[in-house]
C-alpha cells in the first residue's frame, strides 16, 4: 500500500475533535451523501457534523441557491461534504452554481482527483494515478466577454497561483514517492504556460528527491490513454485538469467511482466528480462509491487521519473484488445492487 499522503496545509497531528458541513444538494447527491457520511462515521466516529443546504431546490425554497448560512457553516467546520447541484445550461437571474461560488469564496486553490484502476469492467489494473489541478485560474478565472460576434476568454496565470498549487503537489509527491509531470502547453502558449511551467519547476527545485518530468498537454492525453498507468502525479492548470481527469476516471471505473477534494488554507471541500445525474435520481441506484471514497479523502487530507481512510478504501477495494456492482458498474446480465446495499456493502467490509 502506498504510504500516507498529508497535504502541506493539513494538520501534521490527527485532529481530535473534526467538525464538517454536509450538503447534499440535488438529484443522487442527496441519495449518496448520506450514505457516505454513515462510512465516515463509522471511521471517525468523533466527528462533528452539521447539515446545511444550497442547489436548484435550495433556490426554489429560498430565493437563493446558496444561502449565507450555508456559507457560514462551511466556513465555520473548515470542511465540506458536497453532493452535486443541477444547474440549468441557460443563464437563470439570480442563479449561479453554489459549488463553482464555494470554490472561489473559500479559495480552494488545488484540486486532488486520484484515479485508481478499482477491479470493476472497463478499469485499468495498477493504475494510480493523482491528478492535480489548479483550481482558480487559467480559462475559469472569470474574465470572458464578448464584443459584437468575437468571444474573448483572458487566460489568467499568475505565478503565486502556480506556485502554491505545485507546492501542494510536491509535497504529496514526496509523501507518496511519486513522479510529478508538469502539464502545459508551453510550446504555443508561451507567455502564460510559460510562466505556469517556470513557476512549476521553481517549486520542483525545492524538492530535488521528488523526480520531475514534463509534457504537453495533448501529448500527455495521448498518453495516458494508450497507457494509463504511464503517469503518476500530473500538476496541470485548470482547464487541461479538468479535461485529463475526466478522461482517467474513464480508466478507473467510471464517473461513479471518481472522487475529488480541493484544498486551501483554511478550508477543503470534498465531492464526487459526477453531477446530479437526474436521469437516475430517485430511483436508489446511483453508485454512492464516488462519494464515499471524497469522505476518505477527507480524513487523509484535512484531518490528518490516514488510518481512517485507509480503512475506506480497502474495504471499497474488497467490496469490488467480491463483484458487488451498482448498475453503473455491472456489464450486461450482472446482477446489481442499489445504493443503499452499497453503502451497507462497504460499512460491512469496514468492521470485517
Ligand atoms: P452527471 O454527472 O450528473 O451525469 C452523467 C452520467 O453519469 C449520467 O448518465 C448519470 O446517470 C451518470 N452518473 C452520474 N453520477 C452517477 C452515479 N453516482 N452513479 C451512477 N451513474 C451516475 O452529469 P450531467 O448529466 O452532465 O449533468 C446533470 C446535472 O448535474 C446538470 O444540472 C449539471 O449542471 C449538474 N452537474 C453538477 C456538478 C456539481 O455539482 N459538481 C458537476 C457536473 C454536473
Ligand atoms: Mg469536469
Amino acid at each position: 500500500m502506498a504510504p500516507p499522503e498529508v497535504a502541506a496545509n493539513a494538520p501534521h497531528a490527527p485532529v481530535a475533535a473534526p467538525r464538517l458541513c454536509v450538503v447534499p444538494g440535488d438529484g443522487v447527491g442527496k441519495e449518496v451523501i448520506p450514505v457516505a457520511l454513515e462510512v465516515l462515521q463509522a471511521v471517525v466516529p468523533e466527528l462533528q457534523v452539521t447539515l446545511a443546504h444550497a442547489g436548484w431546490q435550495t433556490l426554489q425554497e429560498t430565493g437563493n441557491a446558496l444561502p449565507p448560512e450555508t456559507l457560514a457553516a462551511v466556513r465555520g467546520c473548515g470542511a465540506l461534504l458536497f453532493g452535486a447541484v443541477s444547474s440549468p445550461s441557460q443563464p437563470v437571474a439570480g442563479y449561479r452554481s453554489p459549488i463553482v461560488t464555494l470554490r472561489r469564496e473559500l479559495d480552494v486553490f488545488a484540486n486532488l482527483r486520484p484515479a485508481r484502476g478499482w477491479q470493476v469492467a472497463g478499469a485499468w489494473p495498477g493504475m494510480d494515478l493523482l491528478i492535480v489541478r489548479e483550481n482558480t485560474e487559467g480559462e475559469y478565472a472569470g474574465r470572458e466577454r464578448q464584443e459584437g460576434d468575437t468571444a474573448i476568454n483572458e487566460r489568467v496565470i499568475t505565478r503565486r497561483g502556480s506556485e502554491r498549487v505545485a507546492r501542494i503537489a510536491y509535497q504529496l509527491a514526496a509523501a507518496a514517492g511519486r513522479r510529478v509531470t508538469i502539464v502545459h502547453k508551453a510550446n504555443v502558449l508561451r507567455v502564460s504556460d510559460g510562466l505556469w511551467r517556470a513557476a512549476c519547476l521553481a517549486v520542483a527545485s525545492e524538492f530535488p528527491e521528488v523526480p520531475t518530468d514534463e509534457g504537453l498537454v495533448d501529448s500527455v492525453a495521448y498518453k495516458l490513454a494508450r497507457q494509463p498507468d504511464r503517469y503518476q502525479l500530473l500538476l496541470c492548470p485548470n482547464l487541461y485538469g479538468d479535461i485529463l481527469s475526466d478522461l482517467a476516471a474513464a480508466f478507473a471505473g467510471g464517473l461513479g467511482m471518481a472522487p475529488s477534494i480541493s484544498l486551501g488554507s483554511g478550508c477543503a471541500i470534498a465531492e464526487p466528480v459526477h453531477g446530479s445525474a437526474p436521469d437516475i435520481a430517485g430511483h436508489g441506484i446511483a453508485n454512492p462509491l464516488g462519494a464515499i471514497l471524497s469522505a476518505a479523502l477527507l480524513a487523509r487530507h484535512a484531518w490528518a487521519r490516514p488510518d481512517a481512510a485507509d480503512a475506506v478504501e480497502s474495504a471499497v477495494g474488497r467490496v469490488l473484488a467480491a463483484g458487488l456492482l451498482t448498475p453503473d458498474l455491472a456489464g450486461p446480465g450482472e446482477p446489481t445492487i442499489g445504493t443503499q446495499e452499497m453503502g451497507q456493502a462497504v460499512l460491512d467490509a469496514i468492521d470485517s
